[in-house]
């Protein structure tokens, strides 16, 4: 038996820097929860923001070169974007369980532990593709909108929930089959296999964000669709927009009333 909490090995991941270390212990401690190895979940608090390498630097999302499936350069922003994504995701992924697990039943922590696995895969894939694009993680600049939602909703479940797996992850379920297109359409199917599967994949982490935001609202009697709204009115400045990708949200069991209002 590891002597170790899911929480404490949760709080060592967050202050990991190195993208491939951060990847090595999500790999090792998620194993050692799911075989019993590590068995408490404990108490450990995380810092609010998780370690990062040197590089890529951070910047105000409107200094982002801008997203495109072109060729080239344009190809690598595109990659280089979603990487980081992924990257962050890991650390929400522990930052959630480190979070909100001790006062959850033990499904929410393997629900997560599972996410942060996938996403540990998710961006192992596409650094792979960079470095067959003669490119790597760091080279470009990347924005730190997802950890600035993951900052403004560290004290409630819900909030995460909400902003996190239910409105940015079911974002991305809603433009990925767009991206896919594209890039076939310009020849990089290899790229559009990584975004395919990636696609696939975020279906299981929106389901989890919506079951347990459910979970929760039923614990303290809130009706889930109002209170989804009036939280991301709180904590979002933008608009959830169509075009939905209705078949992979209904997949997640997110019922059209949590984005779509006309329904
Ligand atoms: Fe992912
Ligand atoms: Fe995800």
């Amino acid at each position: 038996m590891n002597t170790k909490t899911l929480t404490q090995a949760a709080c060592e991941v967050l202050a990991t820097p190195e993208p491939i270390d951060k990847i090595r212990l999500t790999y090792a401690y998620g194993k050692a929860w799911k075989n019993g190895t590590i068995v408490d979940i404990g108490n450990t608090t995380p810092s609010s923001r998780p370690a990062r390498p040197d590089k890529p630097v951070l910047c105000a999302p409107a200094d982002m070169p801008k997203r495109s499936t072109g060729g080239g350069k344009r190809r690598i922003n595109l990659i280089h974007a979603i990487a980081h994504i992924e990257l962050n995701a890991i650390d929400l992924g522990w930052d959630a369980i480190a979070r909100f697990g001790p006062s959850l039943p033990k499904a929410f922590s393997d629900d997560w532990v599972q996410i942060a696995m996938d996403e540990a895969v998710h961006f192992e894939l596409l650094e792979q593709r960079l470095n067959e694009l003669d490119a790597r993680y760091g080279d470009l600049p990347a924005h730190d909108g997802l950890w600035e939602a993951a900052e403004k909703t560290s004290d409630d479940i819900l909030a995460r929930m909400a902003l996190a797996p239910m409105l940015l992850e079911a974002r991305g379920l809603d433009t990925t089959p767009g991206t896919v297109k594209k890039l076939r359409t310009n020849g990089d199917d290899a790229t559009a296999d990584i975004m395919e599967r990636i696609g696939e994949e975020e279906i299981d982490h929106v389901a989890a964000g919506v079951r347990w935001f459910e979970y929760v609202c039923k614990v303290r009697s809130l009706k889930p669709v109002p209170t989804f709204k009036n939280l991301v009115a709180t904590h979002f400045k933008g608009k959830i927009k169509p075009p939905f990708n209705t078949e992979a949200r209904t997949r997640a069991k997110m019922s059209t009333g949590y984005y779509d209002s006309n329904a």
